[in-house]
């Protein structure tokens, strides 16, 4: 059963030695509670790591971990087809505080050690890539960020620890926007980072010194998502690979990009290091420019028009590549990114016909 949600500020102790030595296991709201520890053992046991914090949302999970690691007067190594918000934060806040940020290839794999340098303190990586689902070799970037002394760390939000478990493949810090799979229903926001032994404590003193510390009906929300996660996600993942090979080779569309088809450029590499596929890809349209894209995505009528993933419901949203500077593809049309939800398989393949339809008569 669900352990019942503790909200809590103030945490009373049975007398002054017991406050001043803080000598009892829960001593403060920002400290941890039975809530909040239920969720992080959950995802402790799914990702087989030491120790997870609970921050209030993914782009936390994100930030945090950095915030904890990476130092004044280090370089941090991003890869470029990273989240936006993620390169935002490296570009704004991280550079005022006196790091070095540079990005890398997506395809980089062991080549990564011509960027490493003695003051690397952290290489970020997220895989599948954001929008463009390029695979990364993770084992290979881990090895030898390791070997320099690097943390790595890993946004494994679309696989979820069902799919994929970084720690396993030489990660030390795997990070979720469990906005996403987890929580499952488009209404709530959290994120948990989910730490090795060696980088538990340096982690853990980073959250508390932040007080990012989450609500509890969310963390309580997550937890609850968290027990039907494994039959969703199924179900995310047959439908959406029925829709992508359904949409490959279609009229209109140039290529999908969704690294479980076998046409896909790094399909090996994700059969190597991934048991399964989740439910977002995107596709390529077949040439036209902003006003084609426009044209598909406002005939659609299933589909919603909404950032994020993982809910029940399909989405879909243009994708702008202007931020990166080395993962940029050549596309043969605009990207459009599509969030398979859990709706009738034949349904939702009328309705991006409608959105082919409507593009190719822009
Ligand atoms: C890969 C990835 N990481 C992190 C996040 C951030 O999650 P949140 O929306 O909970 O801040 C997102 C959100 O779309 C994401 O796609």
């Amino acid at each position: 059963m669900n352990p019942p949600v503790v909200h809590a500020s103030t945490v009373l102790f049975p007398d002054s030695a017991t406050l001043v030595g803080r000598s009892q296991k829960y001593t403060y709201g920002t400290r941890g509670t039975p809530t909040t520890d239920a969720l992080a053992a959950a995802m402790d046991e799914l990702e087989g790591s030491a120790g997870t914090i609970i921050v209030p949302s993914g782009l936390a999970a994100v930030t945090v971990p950095l915030l904890a690691f990476a130092e004044a007067g280090s370089h941090v190594l991003i890869v470029d087809s990273v989240y936006h918000p993620t390169r935002h934060f490296a570009d704004t806040m991280l550079k005022r505080l006196g790091v070095e940020v540079e990005y890398y290839d997506p395809h980089i794999g062991a080549g990564i050690a011509a960027l490493m340098r003695p003051n690397t303190s952290v290489v970020f990586t997220e895989s599948p890539a954001s929008n463009t689902f390029e695979v990364q070799d993770i084992p290979a970037i881990s090895k030898v960020a390791k070997q320099a002394g690097a943390v790595v760390m890993m946004d494994n939000t679309w696989a979820t620890p069902l799919y994929f478990r970084p720690l396993d493949f030489g990660v030390d810090i795997s990070i979720h926007a469990a906005t996403k799979y987890p929580a499952g229903h488009s209404d709530v926001l959290l994120g948990t980072v989910s730490a090795n032994e060696q980088h538990w404590q340096r982690l853990h003193d980073g959250f508390i010194t932040l007080g990012c510390c989450s609500a509890p009906d969310d963390v309580y929300q997550v937890l609850r998502g968290l027990r039907t996660m494994g039959i969703r996600l199924e179900h995310h993942r047959t439908s959406a690979l029925a829709v992508a090979e359904w949409l490959e080779g279609r009229p209109g569309v140039a290529s999908v990009l969704h690294p479980a088809l076998p046409g896909h450029p790094d399909h090996e590499l994700w059969k190597r290091d991934f048991s399964g596929s989740s439910g977002i890809f995107s596709i390529v349209l077949d040439g036209g420019s902003q006003k084609q894209a426009h044209a598909f995505l406002d005939a659609l009528k299933i589909f919603g028009l909404g950032f994020s993933w993982g809910g029940y419901e399909s989405l879909a949203v243009p994708v702008s590549l202007a931020d990166r500077t080395i993962a940029r593809g050549k596309y043969a049309g605009p990207v459009i990114r599509l969030q398979i939800g859990l709706e009738d398989v034949e349904d939702l393949k009328t309705d991006l016909q409608r959105g082919l339809d409507a593009a190719a008569s822009a």
